[in-house]
């Protein structure tokens, strides 16, 4: 399935893996997109390939846990665009532990940069999305903000914050004819899940391995791409999508849907 995006303006979140895709799907389909993330070095490879395809992506230096660094983003998108159809908080951060470990400081930057940044970016550029007449939200949860793993907190807590965040803001944004959905991937290949397989990757294993390991444990029988969750986030900003608010959509290959047993 594909949208057509021409004439809209999109904010996105996370310069790589998941935010990344869904900036390069929606420009794919014609949207004009602003592009924030807080590393440089992602920031620039993610410009690149944008530029390499001629689209209309723009990159910014953002830390989204920080009030004056959204703000200012804000005022960057308002002084190109007076409207935006669309917010894709992917921004997010892995972090492990549990009661007994994380550290007071540990837990709060899990939660500032996995869900009060999606509060934060919905508010600064809040006043936007109701200009458009018409906009969509999406926030990147995860399947551990349902059931979860051991040894991940404030992660899973922070995950679980998103789906009643999407909840509450769906019933205020109507009116305003915002809708605001989010999504639950299961292990999709990114440097962040590259990141976690390199944690728990013992006895010789590689990466790889531990990510085929990851994929065996969804019925589908592999890992996600970024492709695929771009192509949800864009049909989720589509006019398809027009009577989906408060949703949140597993894209799981069926991790959740099954019984360890
Ligand atoms: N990859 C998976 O398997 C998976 C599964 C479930 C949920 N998620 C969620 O998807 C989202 C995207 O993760 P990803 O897998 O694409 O990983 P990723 O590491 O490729 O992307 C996360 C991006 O967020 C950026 N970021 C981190 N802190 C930031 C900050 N303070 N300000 C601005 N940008 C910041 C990182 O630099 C990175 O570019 C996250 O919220 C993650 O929790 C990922």
């Amino acid at each position: 399935m594909t949208h057509d995006f021409t004439g809209k303006a999109m904010a996105v979140t996370g310069s790589s893996g998941i935010g990344l895709g869904a900036a390069l799907y929606l420009a794919r389909s014609g949207a004009r997109v602003f592009l924030a993330g807080i590393d440089t070095v992602m920031n620039d490879k993610a410009a690149a390939l944008a530029a390499g395809e001629g689209l209309a992506v723009s990159l910014h230096h953002v830390d989204v846990a920080d009030e004056a660094s959204v703000r200012g983003w804000a005022d960057q998108i308002a002084a190109e665009t007076d409207t935006l159809h669309g917010l894709v908080n992917a921004a997010g951060q892995q972090s492990f532990g549990t009661a007994e470990t994380t550290r007071p400081a540990e837990w709060d930057q899990a939660i500032a940069v996995n869900l009060r940044s999606c509060y934060l970016t919905s508010h600064c550029l809040y006043p936007m999305l109701k200009a458009a007449g018409g906009a969509a939200v999406v926030h990147v949860s995860s399947v551990q903000g349902h059931n979860n793993q051991d040894n991940v907190l404030a992660y899973a807590v922070a995950k679980g914050g998103v789906h009643a965040l999407t909840r509450a803001m769906a019933v205020d944004c109507a009116k305003d004819a915002i809708r605001v959905n989010s999504i639950s991937p299961g292990s999709i290949r990114t440097p962040l899940l590259e990141f976690s397989a390199s944690q728990l990757a013992v006895g010789g294993k590689s990466i790889d391995d531990m990510i085929g390991k990851f994929g065996a444990s969804h019925p589908i029988g592999r890992v996600g791409t970024t492709e695929e969750t771009g192509s949800l986030i864009a049909y989720l900003c589509s006019d398809a999508a027009g009577f989906i608010t408060g949703a949140d959509l597993r894209i799981d290959g069926g991790l959740t849907a099954q019984l360890c047993i």
